[in-house]
């Protein structure tokens, strides 16, 4: 799929970061700016200010379907090419999240990739600490990206000009705008797949940390794995049957009324509430507070009551998260078809700092139902 320049985009070149949110705009999600208005941002201290986000006047087709082979399902079992002598891993809990040492994702070749996906598979999320990648250019971080899937196009998120794979994270740390954010919020979770109204959405996502907070801003990642399998035998039945509408009408409707882009027509899905994982051969519940509109032949109070217990489970569920510091130049993969995630905002004070990082996700398979199985 190539992005191209419709007849009725705006005329206007690429659109810059000092186009983007500022005091005055209403906030979707308040760690990534979208194109509102053409108010500047504040002056940037990042390190990486080719990465702050960027509004090219190009639109995207809906990705058309296409053939997805995992590459986890290419890898040796044992994992020989990637765990060399000096390449160690170490749990982060028990049952998901690995910390990997001794690698650079940057000079991994393709059989080590495939490993590396098995990995991410099977622990959910990986981190490694000290990376190269974000020096590398995004030419070559979308390459390393693309191995694990087809690239993304966000339909109003900034990215990086040229390069529209890119979701851009950031935010600028101002004290302002994340009080009056929780003026009207009392958490800024947001608990969610990334990108699940696609028809095929990410399986694998990589995240490159620019610049953060000393401390704060973590990422909490649940095991949607563990979630499904807490639930009673009979709970369990009833919802591998379900099917719940995804959808991005919301984000961009968000973006066209506040006089923002919308790059992407709004896509809408119908998914399992339970999908099976194409590696693991795990079930892992699929559903989240972002996306999800609609649950197939339900009413709206059913829905929502079913929604709202299911999110509860997932976002108690301390027994089954990991919480994910940072430091500049973390890489973290994971694998969103078995988790879901949030950010966090709580460095706003005495660790106040801008928080930038990308997002490359790599599209996968259309969701596989338990009943195909
Ligand atoms: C995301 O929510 O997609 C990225 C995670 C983060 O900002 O911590």
């Amino acid at each position: 799929m190539a992005p191209h320049v419709e007849a009725e985009a705006p005329p206007s070149p690429a659109l810059t970061s000092t186009d983007s949110c500022s005091d005055d705009d209403e906030v979707y999600d308040i760690n990534v700016p979208i194109r509102a208005g053409n108010k500047p941002l504040r002056k940037s201290s990042t390190p990486y200010p080719q990465y702050l986000p960027t509004w090219d006047p190009v639109f995207f087709d809906a990705l058309p379907e296409f053939k997805f082979v995992d590459p986890a399902l290419r890898a040796d079992p044992l994992k020989r090419a990637l765990l060399t002598p000096g390449v160690t891993m170490a749990p982060i809990s028990p049952k998901m999240g690995t910390e990997l040492t001794g690698v650079q994702l940057s000079s991994l070749t393709d059989m080590q990739r495939d490993e590396l996906a098995l990995l991410v598979s099977e622990r959910k999320v990986v981190v490694l600490r000290d990376q190269d990648f974000a020096d590398i250019g995004p030419f070559k971080q979308q390459d390393f990206a693309n191995h694990f899937g087809k690239p993304n196009y966000q339909p109003v998120s900034g990215s990086v000009p040229g390069y529209p794979g890119f979701h851009i994270i950031y935010r600028d740390g101002n004290r302002k705008e994340i009080e009056r954010y929780f003026e009207q919020k009392s958490s800024a979770s947001i608990w969610h797949h990334d990108v699940s109204y696609e028809r095929q959405p990410p399986g694998y996502v990589t995240l490159c940390m620019l610049q953060c907070p000393e401390v704060g801003g973590d990422t909490v990642v649940a095991s949607m794995t563990e979630a499904y399998k807490r639930l009673s035998p009979g709970f369990r039945q009833m919802l591998d049957g379900l099917m719940a509408y995804h959808s991005s009408e919301r984000i961009c409707g968000f973006a066209r009324s506040n006089g923002g882009l919308c790059r992407k027509d709004p896509v809408k899905s119908l998914h399992p509430l339970v999908r099976v994982h194409p590696v693991t051969g795990e079930k892992s519940l699929f559903v989240n507070d972002e996306w999800i509109t609609g649950i197939q032949g339900w009413k709206k109070e059913e829905t929502d009551w079913l929604i709202k217990y299911l999110m509860d489970h997932i976002s108690k569920g301390h027994d089954f998260q990991v919480r994910l510091t940072w430091k500049p130049r973390t890489v973290v993969l994971f694998d969103n078809r078995s988790t879901c995630h949030t950010a966090t905002v709580d460095y706003d004070g005495v660790y106040e700092r801008e928080r930038h990082m990308f997002r490359l996700a790599a599209m996968a398979e259309k969701p596989i139902p338990v009943h195909q199985n």
